[in-house]
C-alpha cells in the first residue's frame, strides 16, 4: 500500500536516523478520497463524506450520533454549549489536561475548577473530585489521559447523585475500553480530537458523539451558524461556524478503516517498551488497570528521584542521540492564565508535570527504532 508521510516530506534532508516522537499515516485509500472530492468539487462542509465520517465514527465509538468540528478544542465548546454551560456555573476538570479541556469552558463564562489526578495513570482523582463538586457545579469534564480511560462507574454514580452531566474529552482516547464499553460513549456526551498526531486524523477536526439526540440536534445548530428551516433566518443569539471540510472527513473514514490496526500496533508498541524498560528502577512506566483497554495513545513514562538526570536534561540527552520526546502537561492550575479561578491544590498533577514526559509513540515506529529507544534510554540512566 502506497503511504504518505508528511513529516518525512517536511523535514526531507533530515537525519534518518532521527526518531519523531510521532508521524501520521495516511494510507492509499485517503488519497482516493480526496482526490474523490476534488475531482468532483465538493471541497466544503456539503458532501456525501461529512455524514459518512459522522456515522460510521458514532457508530464505532457506540453511540447513536455525531457532529463533525473543526477540532476537538470546538468540539468540547459545542458539547458544552450544547449542555447549557453558561456563566454563574462551576465545570470541574483536571489539573492536568491540554489546554484544549479548559479554555471552552472559560469562553462559556463558566468557571474551571482544577481536580487532582491519579499518581499512576494521570487520570481524575476520585476523592478530590468528591470534595470539590459543589452546588454550582454544571458539568463534569473527564479526560482519558494518553490513552487510558478514567474509571467512569464512580464517576458517573456520583454525577447522577448530584445531577451533573458527564463530558468525556476522549481526544486521546479513539477505542479506548472501559469495562468493555468505548471511550466516549460513558457519560452524556463525548468529545474527539482528530489532530495530526491522533489515533485516527483528519489534519485538524474534531466530533462531538452522544446517544441523546436533542443534544445532537443542538450542536449541530450551534456549530453551523443557527440557520433556521427557512436559510439566513435565525432564532438564536449565538452560534459558530465549526464545520469540518468534506476533504477532511474523507481523510478520516479512509484513517477510520484501518483503526483497530492502529491500535493493535500502539498497543504492541508499548508492551515492547514495557518489556525493555521494566528494570530501570528510577523510570516509572504506564499501567493498564485490569477493566481497561489503554490505547497507549502516547507511551508515557515518569523518572523518578535519581542522582544522573533531571527529566529536562535526560530529554536533551535523548535529542542529542537523535530520540524525540515531549513533556508532560504543565498543570494548568500553575499557570498564569488560570490564577483568577483561586488557588487549587494538585500535588500529584503538579509531581507528573515535573517528572513526566513521553517517548516516541507513532504508529509507524519499526521494532528495532522502539529497541533503540529503550536501549539509549538504559544506557543512560544505568551507566
Ligand atoms: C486531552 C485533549 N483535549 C483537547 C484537545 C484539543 O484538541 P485539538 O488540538 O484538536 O483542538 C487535545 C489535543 O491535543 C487533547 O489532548
Amino acid at each position: 500500500m502506497g503511504l504518505i508521510r508528511p513529516s518525512k516530506m517536511i523535514n526531507k534532508g533530515m537525519n534518518e536516523s532521527k526518531i519523531p516522537v510521532n508521524e501520521p499515516y495516511l494510507g492509499q485509500r485517503e488519497k482516493e478520497l480526496v482526490n474523490e472530492c476534488l475531482e468532483s468539487g465538493w471541497i466544503s462542509s456539503s458532501g456525501k463524506y461529512i455524514e459518512k465520517f459522522e456515522s460510521q465514527f458514532s457508530e464505532y465509538c457506540e453511540c447513536a450520533a455525531g457532529v463533525t468540528t473543526t477540532s476537538g478544542t470546538t468540539a468540547i465548546h459545542l458539547a458544552l454549549k450544547s449542555l447549557g454551560v453558561g456563566p454563574g456555573d462551576e465545570v470541574l476538570v483536571p489539573a492536568f489536561t491540554m489546554v484544549g479541556s479548559v479554555y471552552p469552558i472559560v469562553q462559556c463564562g463558566a468557571s474551571p475548577v482544577f481536580v487532582d489526578s491519579e499518581p499512576d495513570t494521570g487520570n481524575m482523582d476520585i476523592q478530590d473530585l468528591e470534595r470539590k463538586i459543589t452546588s454550582s457545579t454544571k458539568v463534569i469534564l473527564i479526560v482519558h489521559i494518553y490513552g487510558h480511560p478514567a474509571d467512569m462507574d464512580p464517576i458517573c454514580d456520583l454525577a447522577r447523585s448530584r445531577n451533573v452531566k458527564i463530558l468525556e474529552d476522549a481526544a486521546e482516547a479513539h477505542g479506548a475500553l472501559y469495562k468493555g464499553r468505548k471511550a466516549g460513549s460513558l457519560g452524556d456526551v463525548g468529545c474527539f480530537s482528530f489532530y495530526a498526531n491522533k489515533i485516527i486524523t483528519t489534519g485538524e477536526g474534531g466530533m462531538v458523539v452522544s446517544n441523546d439526540m436533542a443534544l445532537i440536534r443542538k450542536a449541530r445548530q450551534l456549530k453551523d451558524l443557527a440557520h433556521g428551516k427557512i436559510r439566513f433566518t435565525h432564532d438564536l443569539p449565538e452560534a459558530f461556524n465549526y464545520r469540518m471540510t468534506n476533504i477532511q472527513a474523507a481523510i478520516g473514514l479512509g484513517q477510520l478503516g484501518r483503526i483497530e490496526d492502529t491500535i493493535q500496533k500502539k498497543i504492541k508498541n508499548a508492551k515492547q517498551y514495557t518489556n525493555q524498560l521494566k528494570d530501570i528502577s528510577c523510570l516509572k512506566l504506564p499501567v493498564c488497570r485490569p477493566w481497561a483497554r489503554n490505547v497507549y495513545w502516547m507511551y508515557g513514562v515518569q523518572l523518578m528521584d535519581n542522582e544522573r538526570f533531571t527529566k529536562d536534561q535526560l530529554m536533551v540527552a535523548l535529542k542529542n542521540e537523535g530520540i524525540d520526546t515531549r513533556s508532560f502537561f504543565y498543570p494548568l492550575h500553575t499557570q498564569k492564565a488560570f490564577q483568577k479561578y483561586g488557588k487549587q491544590d494538585c500535588p500529584n498533577a503538579e509531581s507528573l508535570g515535573k517528572r513526566g514526559f513521553y517517548l516516541p509513540s507513532g504508529q509507524t515506529l519499526t521494532v528495532s527504532q522502539v529497541s533503540r529507544v529503550a536501549e539509549t534510554l538504559s544506557q543512560l540512566l544505568e551507566k
